[in-house]
């Protein structure tokens, strides 16, 4: 293959998994503030599968565009290959991983991370050094349910120690990592996910399991201070019992709370849509090297098998992430 392309993952109609063709295109080139990355490994996320489908599953008002055909994939981790001109915080040879331009700033056919690939640019702020203690297939798995999990606990609610937390879809690539960076700030964890997790949410240290298939939360639970919904969906309201009055609910995808019963019941919402941001990857880096953050993985694909990993995430039940390897020893 000619230096000047490369073998990536890309959609040139919306639809199912078999939209995801893997073929020959050009290779990106860094801009002066870029690094481009050999990719080892990437990973899947929800708004991957959204991109698929058009946002067909978005409010229509808040339906980003997307123009065909493009390259999805926010995640990666691999080494830095060559330097854009003006960036000086990473030279050739480092391993770095990281959520590339999400959400995306720029849609003029330069869409997002388009980390489906071989090679990816990215911002120089967009990354983090790769833990040295996990390898990339793990080091992938972690950028957007990380910050997602970071930026809701510290900058939306601002967690302090000793409160009570509970984590609902815990077992999924936000929840496990809520529920690490929770019991990390000192907090009493109630972790709520089907059965089929519960050894693996216990191991990573929940105070307290609740299988939704048996227990209703609401049957079970009171005087919650935070409550993380990484579900969502229509019948939210049935969170409110288990939630204390001055205390938050953070839905993290969109749900019916019932809003006007939650403002009665002294309840405020805390969320927001997570973004690049390296310098805080660099933290949750730091707690994954001194054992404190775990990373669950469900399964690993073949770059070129992208769309047998989407089929696995369309059947649920996700335990941590589903990573996309690049390079054989990821
Ligand atoms: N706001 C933001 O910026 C932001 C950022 C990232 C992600 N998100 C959104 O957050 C959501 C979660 O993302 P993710 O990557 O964590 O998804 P994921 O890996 O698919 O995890 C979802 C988890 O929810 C569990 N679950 C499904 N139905 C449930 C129910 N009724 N009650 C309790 N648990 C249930 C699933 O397993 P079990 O059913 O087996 O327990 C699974 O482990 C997505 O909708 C995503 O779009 C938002």
């Amino acid at each position: 293959m000619s230096k000047a392309t490369m073998r990536a993952v890309r959609i040139h109609e919306f639809g199912g998994p078999e939209v995801l063709v893997y073929e020959e295109v050009p290779r990106p080139e860094p801009k002066p503030d870029e690094v481009l990355i050999r990719i080892h490994a990437a990973c899947l996320n929800p708004p991957d599968w959204y991109a698929r489908i058009g946002f067909a599953n978005i409010p229509a008002d808040k339906r980003p565009d997307r123009r065909l055909p493009f390259t999805p994939g926010s995640d990666a981790s691999g080494v830095v290959v060559a330097v854009g001109s003006e960036v000086t915080e990473w030279a050739e040879g480092d391993a770095v991983f990281g959520m590339i331009r999400f959400p995306d700033p720029d849609l003029d056919g330069d869409t997002g991370g388009r980390t489906y690939a071989e090679y990816t640019t990215a911002p120089a702020a967009h990354l983090a050094r790769k833990p040295a203690g996990i390898d990339h297939i793990r080091a992938a798995a972690v950028p957007m349910a990380g910050l997602t999990a970071y930026q809701f606990l510290f900058d939306h609610v601002r967690l302090e120690p000793g409160r009570t937390v509970l984590v609902n879809g815990a077992a999924g690539g936000v929840g496990h990592f809520l529920v690490q960076l929770a019991k990390s700030r000192g907090a009493h964890v109630i972790g709520v996910a089907s059965g089929r997790h519960e050894s693996f949410l216990r191991g990573l240290g929940v105070d307290r399991f609740i299988d939704y298939t048996t227990t209703a939360p609401a049957d079970a639970v009171r005087d919650v201070d935070h409550l993380f919904d990484t579900v969502g969906g229509p019948d939210g309201g049935r969170f409110l019992p288990v939630v204390k009055r001055g205390g938050t609910i953070s839905p993290v995808f969109f749900g019916d709370y019932d809003r006007e019963r939650a403002a009665e019941s002294g309840i405020t919402f805390k969320s927001g849509q997570v973004h690049s941001d390296g310098g805080q990857l660099a933290e949750l880096a730091h707690l994954i090297d001194a054992g404190a953050v775990r990373v669950g993985i469900d399964g690993v694909f073949a770059l070129a098998d992208a769309h047998k990993a989407h089929e696995r995430a369309a059947a649920g039940h996700i335990q941590g992430k589903i990573v996309l390897r690049v390079v054989e020893e990821g």
